[in-house]
């Protein structure tokens, strides 16, 4: 007969597989009575929005090293902040983390409920519930897209995301355990990550293999459907990248609001369906063989990339000169930093 899924498997399963994760407190760690960082869950967790596992953890060592508390975080300078974050995408993350750094910081510790936590900049239904659970221990169902693909195999909701969202939550939600919630938050992202995956699921080693209905129906690696999406336009662009006499490059802060939001990046014009040339200022730019291409949530973009070397008295209205040593092209979002690549190999190239 097949079994129901039970919570206390999983937690079994987690107890002897959690990944170890920078930001995690291991089962062994909180049965010992550590309790985790909330300041470190929470950042780990708007990291981890939209953004995976791999290329969080860098990023998360280095801004714990940098600002070990929520205190110093909302001390930093934005820009600092800002440069540190490039790469990880979706910019206006991280001015809210600021804003919300800042709020705790008034308030004089995180809350521990989703609805005090929903009222903080960047903090949304998943992260609320994350946080809730993973550092308060509240039995919150936390549902992304692991535990979606996890419930949707495991009682073989054939019903298409986003559609079925509501129903995977509600699937979730029932298993939930009011004990050990924190654990097992992350036990089901853990075995939706190393596990239940989306392309070949290694069911042999899911704990809850015999109670899995897609696995009893062979539909797993099926699960779940989605419906299809729109396919992403594709904008053009420029980017004018330009090296002062003395090595200094020509950069241009982005206004708060829109994408790439508060991020250094090179001179330009609006992304469209043409290119707008809209250079800086006067100079003998040259165009590039080679365009720099970046795929951001909702479009494509090509940006032509002009070079330029520029004399030492050149002025350009709202960009600012950064001198060659504090120039960090990491600091610069991705977009720019392919143009960057693109345009370093032709100003080492001998004129
Ligand atoms: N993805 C999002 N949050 C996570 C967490 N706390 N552990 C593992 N994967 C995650």
């Amino acid at each position: 007969m097949r079994e129901n899924a039970t919570s206390s498997d999983l937690l079994a399963w987690y107890d002897a597989h959690a990944r170890r994760l920078p930001w995690r407190t291991s089962p062994a760690d909180r049965r010992a009575g550590r309790q985790p960082d909330p300041y470190a869950v929470w950042l780990s967790e708007v990291m981890l929005q939209q953004t995976t596992v791999a290329a969080v953890k860098a990023y998360f060592t280095r801004f714990m090293l940098l600002w070990p508390t929520v205190e110093a975080l909302a001390a930093a300078r934005d820009e600092d902040v800002m440069a540190e974050w490039a790469g990880l995408g979706y910019y206006a993350r991280a001015r809210n983390l600021l804003k919300c750094a800042r709020e705790v910081t008034e308030l004089g510790s995180f809350p521990d409920t989703r609805d005090g936590l929903q009222k903080l900049p960047g903090i949304g239904p998943y992260t609320s519930a994350a946080i809730s659970a993973i550092a308060y221990d509240h039995p919150e169902t936390v549902l992304d897209g692991n535990v979606e693909r996890v419930m949707s195999r495991l009682y073989a909701v054939l019903e298409p995301l986003p559609d079925s969202k509501e129903s995977l939550r509600a699937l979730a939600a029932r298993l939930t355990p009011n004990h050990r919630a924190g654990d097992y938050a992350q036990a089901v992202m853990d075995l939706g990550a190393t596990v239940c995956t989306p392309r070949s699921p290694t069911c042999g080693l899911c704990p809850w293999s015999t109670a899995c209905l897609a696995r009893e129906q062979g539909i797993a690696d099926t699960l779940p459907r989605k419906k299809p999406k729109a396919p992403k336009p594709t904008r053009l662009g420029i980017a004018y990248i330009a090296k002062r006499a003395d090595g200094a490059w020509l950069l241009e802060r982005r206004p708060d609001k829109g994408l790439l939001g508060g991020m250094l990046g090179w001179p330009g014009a609006p992304w469209g369906e043409e290119r707008i040339a809209q250079p800086p200022l006067k100079a003998n730019w040259q165009l590039l063989p080679e365009e720099a291409r970046h795929t951001f949530t909702h479009f494509h973009l090509r940006l032509d990339v002009q070079i330029a070397h520029l004399p030492l008295e050149a002025r350009a209205q709202g960009c600012e000169f950064i001198d060659r040593h504090s120039f960090k092209p990491s600091s610069l979002p991705t977009v720019m930093r392919k143009a960057f690549d693109l345009a370093q190999s032709a100003f080492d190239e001998p004129k």
